[in-house]
């Protein structure tokens, strides 16, 4: 199906944590029981606004695939959901300017029902969590782990923006290449009254990866997981 050069040269996952992190549950705590106000930047909060009006007029379901990257997979998402409205952000410009077309046009040939938008997540998940949207689906894949122990508010369950990004799809599905990030996030989403488990992505042969980061994570012989909230 794709045409992408993918290179099996991605390191493995370095960390100084021997497991979950030992301060997780009182930072979710903390997030949980303290209101995030630090202001919305005006440019997140119009594109916020040019999507909520879609989203209110769109009749089908809509599926947030939140850093999207290139948006890979906010297109092959489309593509299989046809009645569903996707919406991938991502806060990098040049990965989202990113011609991926050329490198599968034969796959999302007239998919038309997606959105790829430039915004901060930090700002616009509360825009989203305020707004209440009917999200079936929430993807979050292949994150960046920060896997430094002192870097854990910097992952998205360590984050003061916790508390709205629990609140986002009646599923959440996350993948990683650090089972650790999903445990953790796992634990945080426990802690809110969500359940979910992880299992072991495996890909046969006619399967091919969803992003390009999943792509050379097998590419490089490394496993990667997902987390499902339901
Ligand atoms: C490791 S990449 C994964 C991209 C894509 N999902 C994939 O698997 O190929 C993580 C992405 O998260 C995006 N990101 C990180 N923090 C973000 C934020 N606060 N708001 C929006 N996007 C963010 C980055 O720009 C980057 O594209």
């Amino acid at each position: 199906m794709t045409k992408q050069n993918i290179t099996g040269d991605s390191k493995a996952i370095v960390t100084n944590q021997d497991g979950v992190h030992e301060k997780l549950e009182q930072i979710v705590q903390k997030h949980l029981t303290h209101a995030f106000e630090k202001p919305i930047q005006a440019h997140t909060k119009s594109v916020f606004d040019a999507i909520n009006e879609r989203v209110n007029a769109w009749q089908g379901p809509v599926i947030l695939d939140a850093c999207c990257g290139v948006g890979q997979s906010t297109r092959l998402i489309a593509k299989q959901n046809p009645e569903a409205l996707v919406i991938g952000i991502d806060k990098s410009a040049n990965r989202l300017e990113r011609n991926v077309e050329e490198h599968f046009p034969e796959d999302i040939q007239g998919v038309d029902n997606f959105i790829l938008a430039r915004a901060d997540l930090n700002d616009f998940y509360r825009l989203v969590a305020e707004a209440n949207w009917p999200i079936a689906k929430h993807n979050i894949l292949y994150p960046n782990p920060w896997p430094k122990a002192k870097h854990i508010q910097r992952r998205w369950h360590g984050a003061a923006v916790f508390p709205s990004i629990i609140r986002i799809g009646d599923e959440i599905e996350l993948r990683s290449n650090w089972r650790v990030y999903l445990e953790e996030f796992l634990i945080a989403a426990k802690l809110t009254g969500r359940d979910g488990e992880i299992t072991e992505i495996s890909l046969t042969e006619d399967q091919t990866p969803i992003t390009p980061f999943e792509a050379k994570f097998f590419a490089s012989g490394q496993k990667c997981w997902l987390l499902k909230i339901h």
